[in-house]
């Protein structure tokens, strides 16, 4: 395996709070994002640092058309727009998303300060298009009542389900995350019967443990996201579910986080929820839960934040390559000439006019 960056820390357990922004670039933005995500790892140490306990993690991630808009050089393979489903019954929706932050801490405070930095920063040069604040229910349970989050994988395990390994050298110790946002009809929810509940999900309700398979029905949750490659080989992915909800509006709802070394696990598990299987018509889950949003995002790794490759060269896109290998010395000999002579900022060309 090529030397594995520093991965952002994806793989952290659940915590008690958490903060999702999602952002779209606003046009010209480019550069004032690009900048953010140079400072990210010095914000997130300037604000965790002096709250020692409060387990303050940043994880930052972006989109496929952003990706184009903010750098030159290579591209995660397999990054590309969240497709999105439409199934006979259900659909889960492609919806805009430049920028993900998932901010995860033992309080909000620390989480919430986070966030208003990282606001401030995208002001004018982005736009948050959702922000959703989660929190730690019973037990780590979903707003379903059910514990979340009991098979994801351990250890050395998580780490292969969820990072990059040398098939793309690149971007080794990178992830892609899928996010969508649901909302449960709890009213109706509530209106089945636990041993009903069940068997949508999969799982006993109370103790966590998984329904024999002569009892678990082939449209549940589990045996619908229970994936195996053909070989044999199980196939996972790392999510990070939190609930979220506001009582005066109603609205109750799990902000899905799913991190995977390739997307196409998590998209093969979308398809069988929405789409259906060979047994199923579509996954009973989505009977209680509508997704609402869905982008899909890459993780790149601590080292490549802090040390962005060069911005698309758009200005120079149209100068012949010969005379460019003349052009760039000269430019480069006048930039830093006028740094060194009168401290000035040594844009291009540009000269003081006195
Ligand atoms: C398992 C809830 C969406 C993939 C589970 C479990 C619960 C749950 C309660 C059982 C315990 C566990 O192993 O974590 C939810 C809720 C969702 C949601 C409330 C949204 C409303 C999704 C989506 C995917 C997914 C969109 C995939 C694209 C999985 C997988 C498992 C699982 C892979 C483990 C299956 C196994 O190996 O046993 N989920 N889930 N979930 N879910 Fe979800």
């Amino acid at each position: 395996m090529d030397a594995m960056g520093e991965p952002q820390p994806i793989l952290d357990p659940l915590t008690p709070s958490a903060i999702f922004l999602v952002a779209t670039i606003d046009s010209g933005g480019e550069s004032a994002v690009r900048d953010l995500l140079a400072d990210i790892s010095g914000l997130r140490r300037s604000i965790g640092f002096r709250v020692p306990g409060e387990g303050l993690t940043c994880v930052t991630s972006i989109g496929s058309a952003a990706w184009d808009r903010l750098f030159a050089g290579p591209k995660p393979a397999e990054l590309h727009e969240f497709p999105g489903y439409n199934g006979p019954i259900h659909s889960a929706p492609a919806t805009p998303g430049d920028l993900f932050f998932h901010i995860r801490g033992e309080t909000q405070g620390p989480c919430f300060e986070l966030a208003m930095v990282i606001g401030a920063r995208l002001r004018g040069a982005a736009t948050i298009v959702d922000e959703t604040v989660g929190f730690r229910y019973f037990e780590q349970r979903d707003l379903l009542g059910f514990v979340d989050g009991t098979e994801n994988p351990e250890g050395p395990g998580a780490a292969a389900a969820a990072l990059i390994g040398d098939e793309d050298p690149e971007f080794t110790g990178g992830s892609y995350v899928v996010v969508q946002k649901y909302t449960h009809p709890l009213d109706q929810w509530n209106a089945l019967s636990i041993e009903e509940q069940e068997r949508v999900i999969g799982r006993t309700k109370l103790a966590d443990y998984e329904l024999p398979d002569d009892v678990k029905p082939a449209d549940s949750h589990v045996a619908v996201n229970t994936i195996t490659d053909a070989d044999g080989t199980e196939r996972q992915i790392v999510r990070a579910n939190m609930p979220f909800g506001t009582i005066g509006t109603g609205e109750f709802g799990t902000y899905y986080v799913a991190y995977a070394a390739t997307p196409s696990v998590t998209e093969r598990m979308l398809e069988r929820m929405f789409l259906g299987t060979e047994e199923a018509a579509y996954d009973r889950i989505l009977d209680f839960s509508f997704a609402v949003t869905g982008t899909l995002f890459f993780t790149p790794t601590v080292d490549f934040l802090d040390d962005l490759p060069d911005a698309p060269d758009t200005a120079g896109a149209e100068i012949e390559p010969a005379t460019l290998t003349e052009i760039v010395p000269v430019e480069r000999a006048n930039a830093a000439a006028a740094a060194r002579s009168d401290g000035s900022l040594a844009i291009g060309t540009m000269k003081r006019s006195n």
